[in-house]
């Protein structure tokens, strides 16, 4: 038996091998970190919130359909999932136009995108996550053509499922990114996490455009109360009654 080894260490997680070749070990990590890693700083308990935030939106997408790399939580702040070889790809589904879209558009804040609009961007920090065209995607061969169909799909899916759990906590799903890699059968499943770090969150009873906000623009922003942010999104997702231990 193989004592676990360090794989990867992200901004956000670590990931460890596990004795099976299948199954890995994500530690979720309290260090933020924004605008490629320029800010950095540490938010309290954001790992074990993030962690227990994912396992339970991962569950609730399983439970619709969407598979998903999860597997289960040894830990609060420890996730077993399957061991996938992740595209290269962030994919960014916006339902209400916010953040880069509106700095690179012009569009105002707030506007919203019927329909939603998916993007992809190239996952690579030296180049700073670039934005890319499906033709630009398909030259550097990051994915096949039926692969980038497929993510559309279900990219568009997941943002069904999560914008109704979120309006069920009355909060707003503006936009979220999400990743996918491929399991040891080629099939396509969901990665990463899903948290107040991955999505825009903002409160349905707010409507001040700093007050609204629950999610990681609250650092990358210094709008402050940051942990107490991130503990009412885990408050208001386990009172959906979705959380199994
Ligand atoms: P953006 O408006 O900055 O492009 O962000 C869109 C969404 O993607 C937002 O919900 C935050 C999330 N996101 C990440 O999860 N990681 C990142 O590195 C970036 C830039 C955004």
């Amino acid at each position: 038996m193989s004592a676990p080894t360090l794989l990867y260490e992200g901004k956000a997680k670590i990931l460890y091998t596990t004795n099976d070749p299948e199954i890995l070990l994500t530690f979720f990590k309290d260090d933020a970190t924004a605008f490629n890693a320029q800010k950095r700083g540490k938010i309290a308990h954001k790992g074990e919130i993030n962690c227990t935030i994912s396992k339970i939106l991962f569950q609730y997408l399983e439970e619709h359909g969407i598979v998903t790399h999860f597997i289960d939580c040894p830990a609060p702040n420890q996730m077993r999932v399957r061991a996938l070889k992740i595209l290269p790809l962030e994919v960014v589904v916006r339902n209400i136009a916010a953040g880069s879209l509106c700095q690179q558009t012009g569009l105002p804040q707030g506007t919203v995108l019927e329909p939603p609009l998916v993007e992809f961007y190239y996952k690579n920090d030296q180049l700073g996550d670039p934005l890319l065209t499906r033709d630009r995607l398909l030259l550097l061969k990051l994915a096949t053509p039926e692969q980038v169909d497929q993510i559309q799909q279900l990219a568009l899916q997941i943002n069904t499922h999560l914008s109704a759990f979120f309006k069920s906590c009355g909060i707003i799903l503006v936009d979220f990114k999400l990743e996918f890699g491929l399991d040891s059968e080629s099939q396509l499943r969901l990665a990463d996490e899903i948290s107040p770090d991955t999505c825009r969150l903002w409160n349905q009873s707010e409507f001040d455009p700093d007050r609204r906000v629950m999610d990681k623009d609250r650092f990358r922003r210094d709008l402050g109360d940051v942990e107490n942010a991130y503990q009412e999104v885990l408050e208001r997702v386990i009172a959906t009654g979705n959380y199994q231990q």
